[in-house]
């Protein structure tokens, strides 16, 4: 059947590819919640509401800064935008919220996720996770309609009116965190990360076990002391203009971190209070050292990736690997998955690197 669709050409590469991940996952797609946030995949999203306009003064004060930053700072002050499509809220005793940025066209790295580390069952022994997709809107590629169609078959996109670009990563961000106080609330935990990063489910769960989610905690790859890039070329580039300081607050790097209900609470009554940051995980920072919470460093979480090929075995000991691909997603889940393996037995997660 695949194959079939396969060669009736490329145009219908995308459905191919959503149609397969759908027959192979329909058992475990049945939403959690309730259907009544569910639409039919045919309803198009809703009209586009009033846009907000730009800034003429930011944009004329900015003439001198590469296109992206004008762009940037011309909508610095637009920080509302409506939700198109939405999966259903979290169930009560949900316990692990997976946040992953993706973007729309993104479609292999979702499914590849649902059918790996994103599924429930044994491999989250147990608990109740709630796996959710943050998208903007790119282009026209993959058509609305598809995105629909994939959000009511896998209830798990969750999708802004607001342009898919790296500088508008920290829109995600704010806007998650009001999704999260409107419609998942409960959740114990939150991890964000982004959609090219392997998780280590039962690590994870097993690491906040330990801890209460009445408690502050943020845990990741925390980076000290990072200069900002003065360089013009570089996709980073802050000019003083839009950051004076010498270092930027601790972050933890965007491609994984786990946070407790707390300190997801704290950080949404700073990021309300916060003006937009165009680097996602710096303006977390910056909003985490206003609500005074430090973040913790964990040597489990490689958001920079690992030297390849990866070992296996070394997956047993983490919880957070960056920049897979959707085949290296499959092949480390059969590697960590696979009883089989010698070092399966090994003890539990290294947790020592906490601190
Ligand atoms: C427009 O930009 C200027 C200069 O950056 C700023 O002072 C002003 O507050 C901005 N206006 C709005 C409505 O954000
Ligand atoms: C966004 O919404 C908030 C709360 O509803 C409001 O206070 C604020 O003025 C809005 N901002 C813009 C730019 O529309
Ligand atoms: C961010 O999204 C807004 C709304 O779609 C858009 O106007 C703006 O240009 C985007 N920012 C960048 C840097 O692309």
């Amino acid at each position: 059947m695949l194959l079939l669709l396969l060669r009736t050409g490329w145009l219908l590469l995308p459905a191919a590819l959503l149609f397969s991940g759908w027959l192979l996952l329909r058992r475990e797609a049945v939403p959690a919640g309730g259907s009544e946030a569910l639409q039919p995949f045919w309803v198009s999203p809703g009209p586009h509401p009033c846009r907000c306009l730009p800034n003429h003064t930011a944009a004329k004060a900015s003439l001198t800064l590469p296109s992206r930053h004008r762009l940037f700072l011309t909508y610095r002050h637009c920080r509302n935008f409506s939700i198109l499509l939405e999966p259903s809220r979290c169930a009560k005793d949900t316990f692990l919220l997976l946040a992953i940025k993706s973007q729309p066209g993104q479609v292999e790295r979702r499914a590849a996720i649902r059918s790996t580390w994103g599924r429930a069952g044994s491999w989250a022994r147990g608990r109740q996770l709630k796996l959710v997709f943050l998208l903007g809107v790119a282009g026209p590629e993959p058509p609305a309609q598809l995105l629909a169609y994939e959000s009511w078959q896998f209830d798990d996109i969750l999708q802004w009116d607001f342009d898919e670009d790296f500088f508008n990563l920290t829109l995600k961000e704010l806007h998650l965190q009001r999704w999260v106080a409107a419609a998942c609330a409960q959740a114990h935990f939150v991890l964000k990360g982004d959609d090219d990063v392997f998780v280590h489910v039962p690590n994870v769960l097993e690491f906040l076990d330990g801890q209460d989610p009445a408690q502050d905690l943020l845990v990741g790859d925390v980076i000290h002391q990072a200069l900002p890039n003065r360089n013009t070329r570089v996709k980073y580039f802050i000019p003083p203009s839009m950051y004076r300081a010498r270092h930027y607050p601790p972050y933890a790097g965007g491609g994984g971190y786990v946070m407790s209900r707390a300190t997801v609470r704290k950080l949404h009554r700073a990021a309300e209070a916060t003006e937009l940051f165009p680097i996602d995980d710096v303006f977390v920072g910056m909003c985490l050292r206003k609500a005074g919470v430090s973040p913790t460093h964990h040597a489990g979480f490689k958001t920079f990736g690992i030297r390849q090929p990866p070992d296996p075995c070394l997956y047993k000991g983490l919880l957070l690997v960056h920049r897979l691909s959707p085949l290296e997603m499959w092949t480390t889940w059969a590697a960590v998955t696979d009883e089989g393996l010698p070092c399966a037995a090994a003890p539990g997660p290294q947790l020592s690197g906490v601190g």
